[in-house]
């Protein structure tokens, strides 16, 4: 999923006494945790029920074959017509191009020091972007990224909950409540920029970069000293935008992949 990056977990998750961990938000994922190891999700990709999206829970884990063959069997039976993939790293990457996945998107990997970072003197400030706002950020996601790469409100949850600690903030503008919003997120003494979207009329008002120094001072605050992000290579304002307030491109790359599932 672009502009996602997939880490340790979780306000969102909550333990059975079994030990098995649980999506409130997704039936499907309930169902598909309950058959998997804790190593693995798969979850409905948002907007296409046909769709079932492969990811690790860690995101510092690879895929091993015998865990990715045992979520391919798992989505053929609940009915899934295809699987694919959160943002992988090399090693997953060539794991599953072995299982017949073949890459849909490739995304590359920036990062910054967030000390570094200077104010933006917007007229505009950030606002916190509570629970109730999540409809609201959900259709700016869509109208901003379009329906194959928009997260829903149970993917923008999850994306809260892919880091230790996160923070939701928006913009609100023009009797909008929200007009732009930025998802980002600490773990291991890094920073994450989980998910940015600005709604396509409000674009090049400055939106984007206060929410992205907010984040940045926010990370800088805890202690960070390495932010990163990752974006599709072809995703021009993106990579013009965090290269203006001084990302680097790192020479990474991460591939979304995907497989048919023979029925
Ligand atoms: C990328 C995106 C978030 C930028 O939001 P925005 O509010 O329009 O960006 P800003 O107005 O803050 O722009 C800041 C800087 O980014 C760069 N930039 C932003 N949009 C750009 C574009 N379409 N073309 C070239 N550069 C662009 C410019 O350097 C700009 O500074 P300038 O306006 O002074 O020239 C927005 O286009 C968007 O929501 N796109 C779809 C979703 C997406 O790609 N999200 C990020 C995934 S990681």
């Amino acid at each position: 999923m672009k502009g996602t990056a997939r880490l340790p977990s979780s306000p969102v998750l909550t333990k059975r006494k079994s030990g098995a961990r649980v999506d409130r938000h997704d039936g499907a994922s309930t169902r598909a945790h309950l058959l998997l190891p804790d190593s693995i999700r798969l979850t409905k990709w948002p907007y296409d029920q046909s769709i079932a999206l492969l990811y690790a829970t860690d995101y510092n884990t690879d895929f091993s074959e015998t865990d990715v063959n045992k979520a391919i069997d798992v989505a053929r039976s609940m009915g899934f017509r295809r699987v694919r993939t959160g943002a992988l790293r090399s090693r997953s990457a060539t794991v599953v191009a072995h299982l017949e996945f073949h890459v849909i998107d490739e995304l590359e990997l920036l990062g910054v020091d967030p000390r570094r970072v200077a104010p933006t003197g917007a007229r505009h400030r950030t606002r916190r972007l509570a629970a109730r706002h999540l409809t609201d950020a959900a259709t700016v996601d869509l109208a901003a990224f379009g329906p194959l790469w928009s997260h829903d409100e149970a993917s923008l949850l999850r994306a809260q909950s892919a880091t230790i600690v996160s923070r939701s903030r928006r913009v609100a503008a023009n009797g909008e409540r929200v007009c732009a919003y930025a998802i980002s997120g600490l773990s291991n003494g890094s920073g994450y920029i989980q998910r940015l979207a600005v709604s396509p009329p409000r674009q090049r008002c400055g939106h984007a970069r206060l929410l992205i120094v907010d984040a940045l001072r926010w990370m800088a605050r805890t202690g960070a000293t390495r932010a990163l992000v990752n974006t599709s290579v072809t995703n021009e304002p993106a990579l013009a935008l965090y290269t203006s307030l001084g990302f680097t491109r790192l020479g990474e790359y991460l591939v979304v992949a995907e497989r048919e599932l023979d029925t």
